[in-house]
């Protein structure tokens, strides 16, 4: 099966040329100029860029969480995400506590198998780290499943100690992977929390309120510490304070191995949102929290100076009803929200037509460093010979208006509802099948497959 993409503006990290694109089954077999090859599909992209596909590292899909489910399983989920030019994602798989790790990718394999429509793999969260469990990580890491979240934040949930997190780190010293963080101090917010609810402070917009900057900053700089101790590399997640992104400044500026990802929500939606009528500040419940828009200049600064390394979304959808389980108290409310869909969109718009970055560093950002940070990389994150073929063809001048009514998530409101942004996915190629022809989904649900991922190099 040959495919032959002709006319574009082929845009990598790094270049950026009119070129046209042959992919033979699953990969990319020769890129040149005016190429004159039989095809048995011929996609034009004149006036397009074409462009690696979407890396997105931070997704929940199908996950149980808060006292519900987030909305979009492994089905609707990929699909949203290859209709907004995702064409690999990276999912959190959850070991509960008195699970294996095996159980918890068991678990997870259950989910994603027959349904994904693009490739994924997984990152493993660990909730509780026994001495099987470290033994565990290895077996993992050998079957490519290369990073494990940890929690600093939802004390009796997920939120390990400071110890358990230290060997985790330990671990990846020998094993070659990679512990990813989520940097909230939960001690102090769990404090902060129910101070706020004993003075009968109930609304969405205090979850942000008990969520403070600085609480943010102080466990990133612990995890990035505890990982300095370690003398291995860290990844932040969902960094959204630019007093955390200090800290990762400070430690990179000392030659450290820490990065970081941001995510849109933190850099389009601000804390006034909490303050929407009528309940309306829950769609905008996550943790970390939103927060000021006079610090969003200091993330795309970030971003374009490379003291962050990565966009992806933290889409953890909830429909209003499971939101309104937190009607009477902030604390209920499911922390989560949908963007798999809109990421790539949101940030050309937002980040490239402003010139706060690049073109090159906008594919840099969304696939191809997230794309060697965790192991996939030279086989996904851009266009050369023999990577895969996951290419999105993708219009700098179309626009298009966000909005739950649609946008391809399953949830029934979105953060972004009515803002116009330009630059939109055309069609989208994953391992050289098409997955969306000009808008259209044309893609099978179980045609993605599951990534066995390398370790740091
Ligand atoms: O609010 C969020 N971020 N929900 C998803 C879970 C997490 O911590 O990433
Ligand atoms: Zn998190
Ligand atoms: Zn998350």
């Amino acid at each position: 099966m040959r495919t032959l993409i002709k006319n574009g503006t082929v845009v990598t990290a790094t270049d950026q040329y009119a070129g046209d694109v042959l992919v033979e089954d699953e990969k990319i077999a020769l890129i040149g100029t005016s190429l004159d090859i039989q095809a048995d599909n011929v996609i034009d992209a004149s006036g397009k860029y074409v462009l690696p596909g979407g890396i997105d590292v931070h997704t929940h899909l199908d996950m149980p969480f808060g006292g519900a489910t987030s909305a979009d399983d492994f089905e609707t989920g990929t699909r949203a995400a290859a209709f907004g030019g995702t064409t690999s994602i990276v999912d959190f798989a959850i070991q509960y506590r008195g699970q294996t790790l095996h159980d918890a990718w068991e678990a997870w394999t259950k989910k994603a198998d027959g349904k994904a429509v693009i490739d994924y793999g997984f990152h493993m969260i660990i909730t509780e780290l026994t001495d099987q469990v470290e033994g565990e990580m290895d077996a993992l890491v050998r079957q490519g499943i290369t990073s494990f979240k940890l929690f600093m934040a939802y004390p009796g949930v997920f939120m390990l100690d400071d110890a358990s997190i230290f060997k985790a780190l330990l671990r990846t010293g020998t094993n070659g992977g990679t512990i990813c963080m989520h940097a909230e101090n939960g001690g102090v917010i769990d404090v902060l929390v129910q101070r706020a609810l004993a003075a009968g402070k109930r609304a969405p917009k205090y979850h942000a309120l008990t969520r403070p900057a600085r609480a943010e900053a102080e466990a990133t700089h612990r995890a990035i510490a505890l990982a300095e101790i370690a003398d291995v590399p860290i990844y932040i997640v969902h960094l959204s304070a630019a007093e955390a992104l200090e800290m990762v400044t400070e430690a990179r500026d000392r030659g450290l191995p820490a990065f970081a990802e941001t995510c849109p929500q933190y850099l389009f939606l601000s804390y006034d949102n909490y303050e929407e009528p009528d309940f309306g500040g829950s769609k905008y419940v996550m943790s970390p929290p939103l927060r000021d828009k006079a610090k969003q200049d200091q993330l795309w600064r970030g971003l374009a100076f490379n003291d962050l390394q990565a966009i992806a979304t933290d889409h953890c959808p909830f429909c209003m009803k499971e939101k309104r389980l937190g009607q009477d108290d902030f604390s209920k409310i499911p922390n989560g929200a949908p963007g798999i869909e809109t990421r790539m969109s949101l940030v050309y718009d937002g980040g490239v037509r402003t010139g706060r970055i690049s073109l090159n560093r906008f594919v840099e950002l969304t696939s191809t460093s997230p794309a060697k940070i965790f192991g996939l990389f030279p086989r996904k994150g851009t266009i050369a010979p023999g990577s895969d073929a996951d290419i999105v063809v993708f219009d700098p001048n179309r626009t298009i208006t966000l909005s739950a009514k649609t946008l391809h998530m399953n949830v029934d409101y979105n953060p972004y509802e009515g803002r116009q942004v330009t630059g939109a996915t055309d069609t989208v190629l994953s391992r050289g099948r098409l997955v969306i022809e000009n808008g259209t989904f044309v893609g099978r649900a179980g045609a993605g497959s599951f990534l066995k991922r390398a370790t740091r190099s």
